[in-house]
Parts: C-alpha cells; sequence; structure tokens
C-alpha cells in the first residue's frame, strides 16, 4: 500500500512550482509572444500557458512519480490514473489578462487525496502573494492567517464575477445575472481570473463570488480556500460544489442566502 503523504509535504511542493511557474509567466510579462485560440475566438493560448505548466509539472512529478496530474493544457498527457493523489493545476488563470500585459494573473494548483482537496496555492506573481491551504489548517496568505470578510448584505457587498469564452452563444452567458448582482450589491466586478477572484474571497478583499461555466483546474486550491478561511461554497442550488460540473457560489456566508436568492427564475431584471 502507498504510504499517505502529509499534506504538509504536498503544499510545500505546490508552493515550490506555483513560485517556479510564476517566474516563468513573468520573465515575459508585458512582452509579444505567440498567442493562439482554442475553443472559440476569445479563448486563448499563449507560449507562456505551455512552459509554466511545463516547469509546474517537472517540479511536481521529480518529487511525486507515482501522482496523477491534471493540468489545463495537458503538456503531459494523463499518466498515472488510479493514483489516489490527484494534482489540479491551472499554469495560468487569467491568460487574456496576461496576453494584454494586465498584472491580475495567477498560477492555480491543487491536490486531491481520493477525490477530496487537501491542499492548495494560488499565486500571483505581480504582488508576490502566495495565498496557501491545507485542509482543516486553515487558509494563509504569505503566512497570514485568512478570514472571510463580516460584510452583512448584499447592498454593502463588493463582489466579483466571470464570463466563458462561448459568452457570444447563449444561453450560458451569465449577463442576466451580472444585471440581477449589479442591481442589487454594491459593486460586481468582472476581473478575469477565477482563482484570484476565489482567492479574494477567502482574503475578505471580495463579499462574494459566483461563475456559472469553470473547469476543475479554476476552482479546486480556490474551493477550499474559502471554506477554510471560514466562507461558505455552493453551487447555484445551494448545494455541495462539484468542481467538474462548473458552477460555483463563493461568499463570506452571511450573504450566501441572498446571492443563491438571485439564480431564482423569479427575479426579473
Ligand atoms: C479563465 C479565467 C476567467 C474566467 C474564465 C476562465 P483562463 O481562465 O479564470 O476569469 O472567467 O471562465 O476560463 O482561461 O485564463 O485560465
Ligand atoms: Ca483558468
Ligand atoms: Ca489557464
Amino acid at each position: 500500500m502507498q504510504r499517505l503523504e502529509r499534506p504538509e509535504n504536498l503544499l510545500e511542493v505546490a508552493a515550490e512550482a506555483a513560485r517556479l511557474g510564476g517566474s516563468v509567466l513573468e520573465s515575459r510579462f508585458g512582452q509579444v509572444m505567440e498567442i493562439r485560440t482554442k475553443s472559440s475566438p476569445i479563448d486563448l493560448v499563449t507560449e507562456m500557458d505551455l512552459k509554466s505548466e511545463r516547469t509546474i509539472v517537472e517540479h511536481i512529478i521529480r518529487h511525486f512519480p507515482t501522482h496523477e496530474v491534471l493540468a489545463e493544457e495537458n503538456t503531459h498527457g494523463d499518466g498515472n490514473r488510479g493514483s489516489p493523489y490527484k494534482w489540479i493545476i491551472d499554469p495560468l488563470d487569467g491568460t487574456t489578462n496576461y496576453a494584454h500585459g494586465f498584472p491580475f494573473f495567477a498560477v492555480s494548483i491543487a491536490v486531491a487525496v481520493n477525490g477530496d482537496l487537501v491542499a492548495g496555492v494560488i499565486y500571483h506573481p505581480p504582488l508576490k502573494e502566495l495565498f496557501t491551504v491545507i485542509r482543516n489548517g486553515g487558509a494563509h496568505l504569505n503566512g497570514r492567517q485568512l478570514q472571510v470578510s463580516a460584510t452583512e448584505g448584499l447592498s454593502r457587498s463588493l463582489l466579483v464575477t466571470g464570463f466563458p469564452y462561448d459568452v457570444r452563444n447563449p444561453p450560458h452567458t451569465n449577463l442576466e445575472y451580472f444585471i440581477r448582482f449589479t442591481k442589487r450589491a454594491r459593486a460586481v466586478r468582472r476581473v478575469g481570473s477565477a482563482a484570484m477572484d476565489l482567492a479574494y474571497v477567502a482574503a475578505g478583499r471580495f463579499d462574494g463570488y459566483w461563475e456559472l461555466t469553470l473547469h476543475p483546474w479554476d476552482l479546486a486550491a480556490g474551493v477550499l480556500m474559502v471554506r477554510e478561511a471560514g466562507g461558505r461554497v455552493s453551487n447555484t442550488r445551494g448545494e455541495a460544489p462539484d468542481i467538474y460540473k462548473g458552477e460555483v457560489v463563493a461568499s463570506n456566508g452571511k450573504i450566501h442566502g441572498e446571492m443563491l436568492g438571485l439564480f431564482g427564475a423569479e427575479f426579473a431584471n
């Protein structure tokens, strides 16, 4: 039987890998680079997404050669299926921002054991902010413990959301919800990195976040982080979130019910 790794060891390697990936991204930030499109004309991938991912995955498999890796750009293939350990990696979350020289992007890495998220990191290279989390061990920012905000009431809340790359093709646009929330919250932002959005909820910088069409690598580390910072995470019906289903509502807990209410069909614009 395989020896169980301590979550602290997993986190240490995740943090090292995130910093390495972050340095790769920083090395070309703001410079012209090769950009291609993926699922739609607005879904970009740069050569730096791929370089960051190769660097991260190499570091992880050097330490844990038998672990499974699920990385967005699939540079490594999907070897080691069946390992209880799964590393879930977004080597550059916020590619559009990165490609335009807008410094809001991150590396996100999480580890699941037998399907349960146990550790994660979200690293924001421009500010050198390393958000870390261990299940039952709290969430931290550069070593300082994180706590979600204490804001009560949607009308006093700063929210954030995002839109999918098929935003031009209804019905999955999220635009109707954007209108509903904008009319009720203090303000709603769209900054362009799901991982950072979740890390900022954990840090109390945003009071709530929702998005409808995400991937496991956008969500894994951040979902655990919000929970460990005392917040609540669900799908739009208030059920336990499934990172493989794409939908998320994350908040400080106090405004969660009000947020969920706005997904009800009874609300007109
Ligand atoms: C995207 C960002 C964005 C979100 C999109 C994601 P990528 O990830 O997280 O904020 O709105 O849904 O796909 O493509 O930059 O890794
Ligand atoms: Ca992403
Ligand atoms: Ca990405």
